[in-house]
C-alpha cells in the first residue's frame, strides 16, 4: 500500500512546522507568482483584489479547515477520504483527482518557461530593460515549438522524480530551507520595485478598488483564483492533511497557511504591477507580466543578473514544491485504488500530463488558431475548466459533504482534537460550511453561467 513507512504504519509529517511549510509550499507557487499578478491585471487590480479577500474569508479559510480535518480524520487519498464518509459520494475525490490531473499538464508548461529563464539569466540573455525587447523574448519562446515542449518535460521530468522517491522527508525538508528563503527575496524585490520611478501608480492600481470594474466575470476568477492559489477543492489538503498526527492544531494551520499565501500572493502584486506602470506596460499584458516585466526590473538592479538567477530559482522551487502535490493527490489514488507500483502509477500519469502539456504548450504557437471555450486557446480553456470549473465545484461539494452528510459536530470533535484545543470560531465555521460556503459558490455559478 501507498505512503507506509516501514513499520507498516501512516507516514506522518516530522513536525508541526513541517507540515505547515510543505502544505503552504503547495499553496505558494505559480498561482501566486505568476497567475496572480496577470489576473489582478486583467480583472482591474483593485476590485480584483477585494473580491479575492471576500473570497478568501467566505470559502478560502472555511475550506481549508473542512480538508484537513477530513484527510487527518480518515487517513486516506482524496477518493478513499469521501468514500469513508459515504460510498455514494466517492466520486467528488474523483473529480479532484481529474482537476489535478488537468492542471499539472499545463502547469508544468509554465514551469518549463521558469526553468528557461533561468537558463536565460545565466546566460545574461535578460540583461535587457527594455520591456519591448523583453516581450519579444518572451513571445518566441512559448510560441516555439521544440525549446517550450523540451522545458516541460524537464519540469515533469524532475516533478515525477520526487514524487517517485515518496513525500516524506523530501518535501517538508526542502519546504523548510525553500519558503522562508522565496519569503526574504520576494520582500527584496518587492522593496526595489516598488521604489522604482512611477511605481506609485501600480501600487494604487493593485490596492485602491474600482468599484465599476466588478462584473461576475471579475467574481468567478476570483473565486477560481482562491482555489487555485490555495490548492483547494481538490483533495490536495486532504492528502496532506492525512499525513497529521492527531494532536496537530488544525484551526491554527488552517488560519495561518491561507494567510501565508496571500500575503506572497500580494508581494508578487506588489512587485511586478508597480514595474509594469514604471515602464509604460499594459497592466493588462496577460500570463507574460511575470517573465517581462520581472527581468526589466532585473536589469535595473545593482547585482540584477545575481537577483534574477536566485528569484527564477526560488519561482521554480515554489512551483514542484505545487506540482509535486498537484501529482501526488493522483498517484496515490492509482497506488491505493488499483494496486500498482508508485513508479509504475508516477511514470504513467506523468507521460500522460506531459502529452496533455504539449498540446497546451502548441496553443501559444502552432496551434494558436484552435479555440475551445469562449474564444480560449487550448491552455487557457484547461485553466478555465480546472479553475473556475472542477476546484470550485469540488468545494462546493466538499462543503455539502462535510457540512451536510458528515456532519459539522464531528468535523469539528475532529478539528478540536475532541475539545482538546480551543476552536473558538467552531459555530460561525459551522454556518460558514453549511450555508455560505454552498450558497455563494452556488450563486456565482449560476451568475456565470447565465452570462
Ligand atoms: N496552489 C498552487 C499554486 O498556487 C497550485 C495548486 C492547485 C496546487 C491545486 C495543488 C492543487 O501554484
Amino acid at each position: 500500500m501507498a505512503n507506509l513507512n516501514q513499520d507498516g504504519q501512516r507516514e506522518q509529517w516530522g513536525s508541526k512546522i513541517g507540515f505547515i511549510l510543505a502544505a503552504a509550499g503547495s499553496a505558494v507557487g505559480l498561482g501566486n507568482l505568476w497567475k496572480f499578478p496577470y489576473m489582478a491585471g486583467k480583472n482591474g487590480g483593485g476590485a480584483f483584489v477585494l473580491v479575492y479577500f471576500i473570497m478568501l474569508f467566505l470559502v478560502g479559510f472555511t475550506l481549508m479547515l473542512a480538508e484537513i480535518t477530513l484527510g487527518r480524520k480518515t487517513q486516506l487519498n482524496a477518493i478513499g477520504a469521501y468514500r469513508k464518509i459515504s460510498k455514494k459520494w466517492s466520486w467528488v475525490g474523483a473529480l479532484g483527482v481529474l482537476a489535478g490531473f488537468i492542471i499539472l499538464s499545463y502547469y508544468s508548461v509554465v514551469g518549463g518557461w521558469v526553468i528557461n529563464y533561468i537558463v536565460k539569466s545565466f546566460s545574461g540573455a535578460l540583461k535587457i530593460a527594455d520591456a519591448d525587447v523583453l516581450g519579444g523574448m518572451f513571445g518566441n519562446l512559448i510560441s516555439g515549438t521544440t525549446e517550450p515542449i523540451i522545458y516541460h518535460a524537464i519540469f515533469m521530468l524532475i516533478t515525477m522524480i520526487i514524487v517517485i522517491g515518496g513525500i516524506g522527508g523530501g518535501i517538508e525538508k526542502s519546504s523548510k530551507i525553500l519558503m522562508p528563503g522565496l519569503f526574504i527575496m520576494i520582500v527584496i524585490i518587492a522593496l526595489r520595485a516598488m521604489t522604482l520611478p512611477g511605481a506609485v501608480e501600480g501600487i494604487k492600481y493593485l490596492l485602491v478598488p474600482n468599484f465599476s470594474a466588478i462584473n461576475i466575470g471579475v467574481i468567478l476568477d476570483a473565486l477560481g483564483q482562491v482555489f487555485f492559489s490555495l490548492s483547494l477543492g481538490m483533495g490536495c489538503m486532504i492528502t496532506y492533511g492525512s499525513y497529521l498526527s492527531k494532536d496537530t492544531n488544525i484551526p491554527e494551520s488552517a488560519t495561518v497557511i491561507p494567510l501565508i499565501d496571500t500575503g506572497v500572493a500580494l508581494l508578487a502584486g506588489l512587485i511586478v504591477l508597480p514595474a509594469v506602470f514604471a515602464f509604460g506596460y499594459e497592466p493588462s499584458a496577460g500570463p507574460g507580466l511575470l517573465f517581462i516585466t520581472l527581468p526589466a526590473v532585473f536589469a535595473q538592479m545593482p547585482l540584477g543578473t545575481l537577483f534574477s538567477i536566485l528569484f527564477f530559482f526560488l519561482v521554480l522551487f515554489a512551483a514542484l514544491s505545487s506540482s509535486i502535490s498537484l501529482l501526488e493527490v493522483c498517484v496515490s489514488y492509482v497506488v491505493d485504488e488499483w494496486k500498482i507500483k508508485r513508479k509504475v502509477a508516477v511514470s504513467g500519469i506523468g507521460f500522460a500530463m506531459f502529452l496533455i502539456g504539449i498540446l497546451a504548450s502548441l496553443s501559444f504557437g502552432r496551434l494558436s488558431n484552435i479555440t475551445i471555450i469562449g474564444g480560449r486557446n487550448i491552455f487557457d480553456s484547461l485553466d478555465f475548466v480546472a479553475s473556475n470549473i472542477l476546484l470550485p465545484l469540488g468545494g462546493l461539494l466538499l462543503c455539502i459533504v462535510v457540512g451536510w452528510i458528515w456532519g459539522t459536530d464531528k468535523a469539528i470533535k475532529e478539528a478540536s482534537n475532541d475539545g482538546k484545543i480551543e476552536f473558538k470560531l467552531a459555530p460561525f465555521w459551522a454556518i460558514l460550511v453549511k450555508w455560505v460556503g454552498p450558497v455563494a459558490i452556488s450563486i456565482v455559478f449560476i451568475r456565470s453561467l447565465l452570462g
